[in-house]
């Protein structure tokens, strides 16, 4: 039974990872070889501006397409937290992580993830100093922050974007949910931040 979970979860890994790629063919070149013709290097801020329009656009592709479609309009199947156990879809929120855990298993190079002051899933409480000074300042000002940092000897440039509630559904969840340590969120408010995280330097 564990076995087969987890070939579940790989394989909706597996999903995640092929949405992104397919999604990022234009700006997997980009990071893979970050120089242009002129053997000029890319910005890491740009860098980390396309990762995050390529990831943010595959979570609401999923969220319009799939979950919104299948459980809203078609009415034929429901997004769950517990999806495994209930045989549902994972949310949008989970997707991401999911995607996000393989890309850092495979990749090793850029780290994305989604995180909050109030997150339901404690994994998704800020880490490192410069991701609680950039969330307070997405959640605060509702614009990017873009700083540097060097964990384990690695200099990393980290960008922080802010999250909103972009529809009732997020408040609505959000707010009545059992871990939720938050419960007055709004609609349009900033719920957390996509932390994006490049190495470079030497
Ligand atoms: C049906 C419930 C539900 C809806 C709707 C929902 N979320 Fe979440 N969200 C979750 C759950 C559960 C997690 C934790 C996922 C995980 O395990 O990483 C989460 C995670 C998050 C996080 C990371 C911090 C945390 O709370 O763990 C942010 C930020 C977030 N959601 C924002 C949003 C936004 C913005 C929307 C609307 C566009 C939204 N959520 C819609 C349930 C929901």
């Amino acid at each position: 039974m564990i076995g087969k979970s987890r070939l579940f979860s790989r394989s909706l890994c597996i999903l995640a990872i092929v949405g992104i790629c397919t999604m990022a063919v234009g700006t997997v070149s980009v990071i893979g070889d970050n120089r242009t013709k002129e053997g000029k290097a890319l910005k890491p801020r740009v860098v980390a501006d396309l990762f995050h329009a390529v990831v943010s656009a595959n979570r609401a592709v999923y969220s319009q397409v799939v979950v919104n479609r299948l459980m809203l309009h078609d009415k034929v199947i429901k997004a769950s937290e517990h999806f495994l156990e209930e045989k549902a879809l994972p949310l949008p929120a989970q997707m991401f992580r999911l995607g996000a855990e393989l890309a850092a298993e495979k990749n090793r190079k850029v780290f994305y993830s989604l995180h909050s002051y109030w997150p339901l899933n404690k994994l998704n409480a800020p880490g490192s100093e410069m991701e609680k000074n950039g969330l307070a300042f997405v959640t605060v000002k509702d614009q990017n922050f873009y700083g540097e940092e060097v964990i384990d000897g690695i200099k990393y440039f980290i960008a922080v974007y802010p999250d909103r509630a972009t529809d009732q559904s997020c408040v609505q969840c959000h707010n009545n949910h059992k871990d939720s340590p938050r419960r007055n969120f709004r609609l349009g408010e900033v719920m957390g931040g996509v932390v994006i995280r490049i190495p470079f330097g030497e």
